[in-house]
């Protein structure tokens, strides 16, 4: 039997389904390539362009594969944008959620591992968040998510399909092989950023607020590393697979830096001067978000292996200078 990955072609679900097939996994892609890229699909997965909001789609793709197991990426996921245009998200997001399920029901394919994030949280009370902590999201790319949730939990009360709901924290660093990497366009992510002004390719880093409630006024973050994101997905799909219960887990490396200290931390990592400067607040930003992922681990087993910022920091740098274009260069 196959696992689907649903938005198999962006940066996490690619660097899934890489995984996957080093698992000798049979894997089956779903992503419409509207932020992803085609070229980042390992070759030996079966791929469908399609949107998951499009259900004459999903009933082909589930009536032509034998699906066992959903792991769903696909959505749209930037946190400023999302404060632009709240519907996007919603109809994208929440929307596809539905479609999704809809279609699993009709499909008898009873088991989804799902990308939730720390945004659900909204602006956390206390310096490390568990699960069972307060969910109230400050932004709409965060409240979709926590619908997805919520829908996920009455479709598994009605028709018992099960869910994982893995709740990131920041996402960073490539593949260690350096074969596939983070390459949105535009690029709003920190790391990814502060690595184009590494390379020459932007002129500075802007820090977007230095009057946060942190120690250094910048905003603290928990960022955990792609790959070892992907193997909690594997883990947590042999959970479900195992009979086991429907579930929340945070992902983190349970460590915050400011955005100021990952910009040090790119400086060693990289040897590039990096030069930044103080520009105002971006719309949508807690002030911290770091995780306590204890949960994971004991439930799951799941043992991050990357535990040192710059490691991370030079995965993503080894990426960028083996593909100064991202994916633009293997067309
Ligand atoms: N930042 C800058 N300058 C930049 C880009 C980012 O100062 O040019 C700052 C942001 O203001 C923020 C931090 O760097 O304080 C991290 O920003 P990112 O855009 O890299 O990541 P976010 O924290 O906004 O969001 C990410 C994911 C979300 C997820 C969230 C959970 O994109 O999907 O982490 O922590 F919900």
């Amino acid at each position: 039997m196959a696992i689907l990955v649903l938005g198999g072609a962006g940066y996490i679900g690619s660097h899934m389904v890489k995984r996957l097939i080093e698992q000798n996994e049979d894997v089956v892609v779903i992503d419409n390539l509207v932020t992803g890229h085609q070229q980042a699909i390992s070759k030996q997965a079966r791929f469908y362009q399609g949107d998951v909001r499009d259900r004459e789609f999903l009933d082909q793709v589930f009536t032509k594969e034998n699906i066992d197991t959903v792991i769903h990426f696909a959505a749209f996921s930037v946190v400023p944008e999302s404060m632009k245009d709240p519907l996007k998200y919603f109809d994208n997001n929440t929307g596809g959620m539905i479609n999704l399920l809809e279609a699993m029901h009709a499909h008898h394919v009873n088991r989804i591992v799902f990308s939730s994030t720390a945004a659900t949280y909204g602006n956390p009370k206390n310096d490390t968040i568990k699960e069972t902590d307060p969910q109230n999201p400050i932004n709409p790319y965060g409240e979709s998510k926590l619908m997805m949730e919520k829908i996920m939990h009455w479709a598994d009360v009605a028709y018992g399909i099960k869910f994982v709901a893995l709740r990131y924290f920041n996402v960073a660093g490539a593949a260690a092989d350096g074969t596939i990497g983070e390459d949105h366009n535009p690029e709003t992510h920190l790391i990814p950023i502060v690595l184009q002004v590494a390379s020459g390719k932007r002129d500075e880093l802007q820090i977007f607020g230095d009057d946060y409630k942190t120690p250094d006024g910048t905003n603290i973050r928990d960022y955990v590393h792609v790959t070892d994101l992907a193997d909690a997905h594997i883990l947590a799909m042999k959970y479900l697979q195992t009979g086991n219960d429907s579930d929340a887990f945070n992902l983190g490396s349970s460590t915050g830096f400011s955005v100021k200290q990952i910009l040090e931390a790119a400086r060693v990592a990289t040897g590039k001067e990096i030069p930044a400067k103080i520009a105002a607040r971006r719309g949508g930003d807690p002030d911290t978000l770091v995780a306590k992922s204890d949960k994971a681990r004991k439930v799951l087993h799941w043992q991050p292996q990357y535990d040192d910022i710059h490691e991370i920091i030079k995965t993503a740098w080894n990426w960028t200078q083996k593909h100064p274009n991202g994916f633009e260069d293997q067309k």
